[in-house]
C-alpha cells in the first residue's frame, strides 16, 4: 500500500533537490563551483543543516515566470552547526535563475536574517547571484532593500559573514557590503556596481570582469575583500576558522580554546630584532607570532595596505584582535588606507569583546599632497574615534618609533590605552629627531660651518634627550618598560588584568564618526 501524503512530500521534496537540473549542475561543477547545497554541506558540521522555505516558490507571472520551474526560489536557506554552534546560512543557487534574486528569494534571505538575530546566532550568506531578478522588476529591488535594512539592524549584534562565490553584481554587492567579513574566491567570485560593458559604454575604458572585480582587485586594491579564497572548499573552511575567534553575539565572550603553549614563553630573539639604525626596516609579523598562542594568527586584508598588519590571534586561548604597525612597508607610516583599514577593525573588535593589542613602530602620517587632498584629516579621525571609542580592554606595546600625532593614533594612554608598555629601543617624541632638530636648532645649523655635519649631531643631540621611552615612562604615559623577550608575558598578564574590565560612556542616539 502507498501513501500518498508521503508519496507527494517525496515528489516534491526530490524537485526541490534536484535543482537547476543535471545540466546546469554540471555547468557549475565546470566552473569549478560547487551547487549550494554542496557549500551548506561543506560549510556545516556533518548532518546538521534543518532548511527553512524549501516549498517557497516566486508570485510573479510575467515573461513566462507563470511556467517556469523555480526549486526554493534559487535559495536554500536554514541553520546548522560550525564546531557544534549554531549559526543561520542562506546559499544562492546558480543554477536556479541565475541565483537571480526576486521577492520571495529576499524573503527567504530576510527570514533567516530574522531568526539569526533573534537566536543571538552569527549568519553566514553563500552568495552567487546574476542580480536583481530581471523579470520582478521592482518587488526585486525592495527586496534588496529589505534585506540591507536587516543588515544594518544585525551590525554589532550578530557577526555577519559573506562568501562571494560567483557573480555579485549591481547593488547586489551592498548586502555583502554592510556585513563584517568578505570571503571571495579566486576566479569566480566577482563583485562590481556597473560591469565592464558599462563602464565601456560610459567612459570608454576596456576592463575584464576578473580586472575589476576579482578577488585580487577587491584585496589589494579596493580593499572591500578581507580574504581570498583558491576555491569554495577553502572558503568555507575560513568561515570556519574565522568563526573560532568571534562570539555568537555582543552579549557573549568569544570561545576559549584549550592551548598547550606557555604564556611565559620567552622570544630571546626579540631583543635583537629591532635594527640599531632607526631607518632599518624589520618585519613586525615576528613579533605578533612571538607574542600569540603558536599558529593563532589569522590575518585580514593582507595585501591592502600593508603598512598596517591586523588580524586576530590567541592569547592563552582566549581571543585578541591585533592591529600593527609594518616597518616593511612605507616605514610603517599611517596613510587614508592603514586609517580606515584601522578603524573599521577596531570597532568589529569592540562590538564584538575582542581586546585589542597594538604593536607601534610609526614614523607618522604619511606627507603628500595626494594623502591631504584625499582626505587624511577625515580618514585619520577614524582611527581616534575607533580606539577613544572602544571599551575592550585595551594594551599597547610600543616597539621603536612612536612620533607626534600617530603616536597619539596608535592607542596610546591619552587615547584611551588601558596599559601601556614599551620595549626599551621605544622613541616616544613630539616628531623625529631630525625634523625636531631642523625646527628647534634651524639657526645654529644655518650659521655652521657645515650644515649636515651640525643637522646630524642636533639630530643625535635630540635623540638622546627624548627619543627613548623614559621620559613617557616619568610621566605616567608609558606603564612598563619591558625586556623584549618577555613580551608574550606582559601582554599575557596585562590582558588577565583587564579580563573584567567594564567601562561605559554617555547615553546617545549614535555617535558620528567622520566618514
Ligand atoms: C534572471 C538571470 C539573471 C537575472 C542570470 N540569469 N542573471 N535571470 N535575472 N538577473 C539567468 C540566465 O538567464 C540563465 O538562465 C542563467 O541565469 C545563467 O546565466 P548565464 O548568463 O547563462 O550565466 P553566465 O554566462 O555564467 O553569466 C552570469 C552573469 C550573467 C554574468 C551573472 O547572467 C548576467 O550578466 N546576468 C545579468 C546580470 C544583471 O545585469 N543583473 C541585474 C543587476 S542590477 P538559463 O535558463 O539560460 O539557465 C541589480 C540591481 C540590484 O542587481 C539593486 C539593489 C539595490
Amino acid at each position: 500500500m502507498g501513501n500518498a501524503p508521503l508519496d507527494e512530500l517525496k515528489k516534491r521534496q526530490d524537485h526541490i533537490e534536484a535543482m537547476g537540473g543535471k545540466k546546469r549542475i554540471a555547468r557549475q561543477h565546470q566552473a569549478g563551483k560547487l551547487t549550494a547545497r554542496e557549500r551548506i554541506q561543506v560549510l556545516l558540521d556533518e548532518d546538521t543543516f534543518e532548511e527553512i522555505g524549501a516549498h517557497v516558490q516566486h508570485r510573479s507571472t510575467l515573461f513566462g515566470m507563470d511556467r517556469a520551474a523555480v526549486p526554493a526560489d534559487g535559495v536554500v536557506t536554514g541553520f546548522g552547526r560550525i564546531h557544534d554552534r549554531l549559526v543561520y546560512v542562506f546559499s544562492q543557487d546558480f543554477t536556479v535563475l541565475g541565483g537571480s534574486l526576486g521577492e520571495m528569494h529576499a524573503a527567504k534571505i530576510q527570514r533567516v536574517q530574522d531568526l539569526a538575530l533573534k537566536a543571538g546566532a552569527p549568519i553566514i550568506g553563500l552568495n552567487d547571484s546574476g542580480g536583481a531578478r530581471i523579470q520582478e522588476g521592482v518587488d526585486a529591488l525592495n527586496g534588496y532593500g529589505e534585506i540591507f535594512k536587516r543588515n544594518t539592524r544585525a551590525s554589532g549584534v550578530i557577526p555577519q559573514i559573506t562568501v562571494i562565490l560567483g557573480p555579485s553584481a549591481g547593488g547586489a554587492v551592498y548586502s555583502p557590503a554592510l556585513t563584517d567579513l568578505i570571503i571571495m574566491v579566486r576566479t569566480t567570485g566577482q563583485m562590481f556596481i556597473t560591469g565592464p560593458q558599462v563602464i565601456k559604454t560610459v567612459t570608454g575604458e576596456t576592463v575584464t570582469a576578473e580586472e575589476l572585480g576579482g578577488a585580487d582587485a577587491h584585496l589589494r586594491r579596493s580593499g572591500v575583500a578581507h580574504l581570498v579564497a583558491r576555491d569554495d572548499g577553502e572558503a568555507l573552511e575560513l568561515v570556519r576558522r574565522f568563526l573560532t575567534y568571534v562570539p555568537n553575539n555582543n552579549r557573549e565572550e568569544p570561545p576559549i580554546l584549550e592551548i598547550d603553549d606557555a604564556l611565559d614563553r620567552e622570544e630571546a630573539y626579540l631583543r635583537n630584532l629591532v635594527p640599531v639604525d632607526p631607518n632599518k626596516p624589520y618585519d613586525v609579523k615576528t613579533v605578533i607570532t612571538a607574542v600569540l598562542d603558536r599558529d593563532s594568527f589569522f590575518e585580514l586584508q593582507a595585501g591592502y595596505a600593508d603598512n598596517l598588519v591586523i588580524g586576530l590571534g590567541r592569547i592563552g586561548g582566549r581571543a585578541v584582535g591585533v592591529v600593527a604597525n609594518q616597518p616593511r612597508v612605507l616605514a610603517g607610516t599611517l596613510d587614508i588606507n592603514a586609517s580606515t583599514k584601522l578603524a573599521r577593525f577596531v570597532r568589529f573588535c569592540d562590538a564584538f569583546n575582542i581586546p585589542l593589542l597594538t604593536l607601534v613602530d610609526t614614523p607618522g602620517y604619511l606627507p603628500g599632497t595626494a594623502q591631504e587632498f584625499g582626505g587624511i584629516i577625515r580618514h585619520g579621525a577614524k582611527v581616534l574615534y575607533a580606539y577613544a571609542e572602544a571599551t575592550v580592554p585595551k594594551v599597547t606595546v610600543i616597539l621603536r618609533k612612536a612620533y607626534g600625532g600617530a603616536y597619539l593614533a596608535m592607542c596610546s594612554r591619552g587615547l584611551g590605552a588601558d596599559l601601556s608598555m614599551a620595549w626599551p629601543t621605544a622613541e616616544i617624541a613630539v616628531m623625529g629627531p631630525e625634523g625636531a632638530a631642523n625646527i628647534i636648532f634651524r639657526d645654529e645649523i644655518a650659521q655652521a660651518e657645515d650644515p649636515a655635519l651640525a643637522r646630524h649631531d642636533k639630530s643625535q643631540e635630540y635623540r638622546d634627550q627624548f627619543a627613548s621611552p623614559y621620559v613617557a615612562a616619568q610621566h605616567g604615559y608609558v606603564d612598563a618598560v619591558i625586556d623584549p623577550r618577555d613580551t608574550r608575558a606582559h601582554v599575557a598578564r596585562a590582558l588577565m588584568g583587564l579580563f573584567n574590565k567594564k567601562e561605559s560612556r554617555p547615553d546617545k542616539r549614535h555617535g558620528n564618526i567622520p566618514l
